[in-house]
């Protein structure tokens, strides 16, 4: 199936073959880095540009989802969280939310009671969101749970719909099914690219790219000032939106020729102007908002710097918040990593830093 599907294509087709009373299902899956940004959304959770992403390895959610058909054929919503062990009712709204979202395209949950485990492969308080892994394992989860409903369905399809499901729990978490680069949101040059789910970035990347690394400097720990959710809404009446938007789109076009090609200098230009100018989004939203710390810019000067004395290949991106992940390409891995230990280490929090590189994605274990 390689047409681009529409909300109607996943809507719930009962086929009644197979009611599994109880039992749970388990994936692991990863969290992911955006090198062309996505930052302003419509309802629902419909991007306002499209963005691509590393897949990262590492830094990973498992999630095991414990089900049980209820007896008495009421039909409601009601499940249980524990993270890391630990029962979460203060988890319990977000994901009460989703399943609410979700629940017109998987209608058989609400004939169950559901148990769900999670634990994340990097410290909560890092400052690396978990929403994205955590919501597409759960997305994941519960499209096994189709798949026994439904054994007809195709791997690409339950991939999309749980690339389609993830996204209205979280939008980044649509790009954390596949590997290794995925595209989320209509781009005319990018086969199947689609604003309801991610896809696989369709043609061949270049063994530059292969294998990237993403050491993600942990700068500032903490609980993120503003949510991104704020920030999303912050781009409606934003005074440069519209050309951030188009800016997006050509940046995407451009950088889906430089991987394939396997241009270097021309990967920093992109990544490294995309990260700053999601943060000079932020600078220039009303309110206006510094998510930054001065460590991530002395990180960022450090560099930059670097770069000019070696000529590396190293680059940064950030994310909505003042870690900094340093990319660099698997020949540098040497150099750049005693670099990174040599000179950035004291940048951050309790020396603390997590080596990761691109991924292929979510497993089901
Ligand atoms: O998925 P959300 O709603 O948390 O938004 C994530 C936005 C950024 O991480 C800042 C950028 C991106 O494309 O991942």
């Amino acid at each position: 199936m390689n047409k681009v599907l529409t909300v109607q294509d996943f809507i719930f087709k009962n086929v009644d073959i197979n009611i599994p009373e109880k039992g749970s299902f388990t994936w692991k899956t990863p969290s992911n880095i955006a090198l062309v940004k996505y930052w302003g959304k419509r309802e629902p959770q419909i991007p306002k540009n499209p963005s691509i992403s590393f897949t990262l390895d590492a830094c990973f959610t498992i999630t095991t989802l414990e089900f049980s058909k209820r007896n008495s054929g009421e039909k409601n919503i009601n499940f249980d969280i524990y993270f890391e062990g630990e029962k979460k009712d203060d988890f319990k709204p977000k994901i009460a939310k989703f399943f609410t979202l979700i629940q017109q395209y998987v209608p058989f949950i609400t004939d169950y009671d559901f148990v769900i485990h999670s634990r994340n492969s990097f410290p909560h308080s890092s400052g690396i969101a978990s929403s994205a892994s955590g919501m597409a394992a759960l997305a994941l989860c519960i499209m096994s749970l189709e798949k026994q409903l439904n054994p007809t369905i195709t791997d690409k399809f339950f991939n999309k719909k749980a690339s389609f499901l993830a996204r209205l729990g979280s939008g980044s978490a649509s790009r954390s099914i596949e590997g290794e680069l995925v595209v989320w949101g209509k781009h005319n040059d990018i086969k199947d690219s689609s604003d309801l789910y991610g896809a696989k970035f369709p043609s061949t990347i270049h063994t530059n790219f292969k294998n990237y690394h993403d050491t993600i400097l942990l700068v500032d720990k903490g609980e993120k000032q503003v949510s991104s959710t704020l920030g999303h809404n912050l781009m409606h009446n934003h005074p440069f939106a519209e050309k951030r938007f188009e800016q997006a789109h050509q940046n995407l076009s451009k950088l889906a020729i430089i991987l394939q090609k396997g241009d270097l200098r021309g990967f920093i230009n992109i990544v490294e102007s995309e990260a700053l100018t999601l943060h000079a989004m932020m600078l220039t939203s009303n309110p206006y908002f510094i998510l930054m710390k001065p460590n991530t810019l002395s990180i960022i000067n450090k560099i930059w710097e670097f770069r000019a004395q070696t000529n590396s290949n190293v680059c940064f991106t950030l994310d909505a918040g003042a870690n900094v992940h340093v990319l660099f390409p698997e020949k540098e891995k040497k150099s750049v990593n005693q670099f990174i230990v040599n000179e950035l280490l004291s940048f951050c929090q309790n020396n603390h830093y997590i080596c990761d590189r691109v991924g292929v994605g979510a497993k089901q274990i």
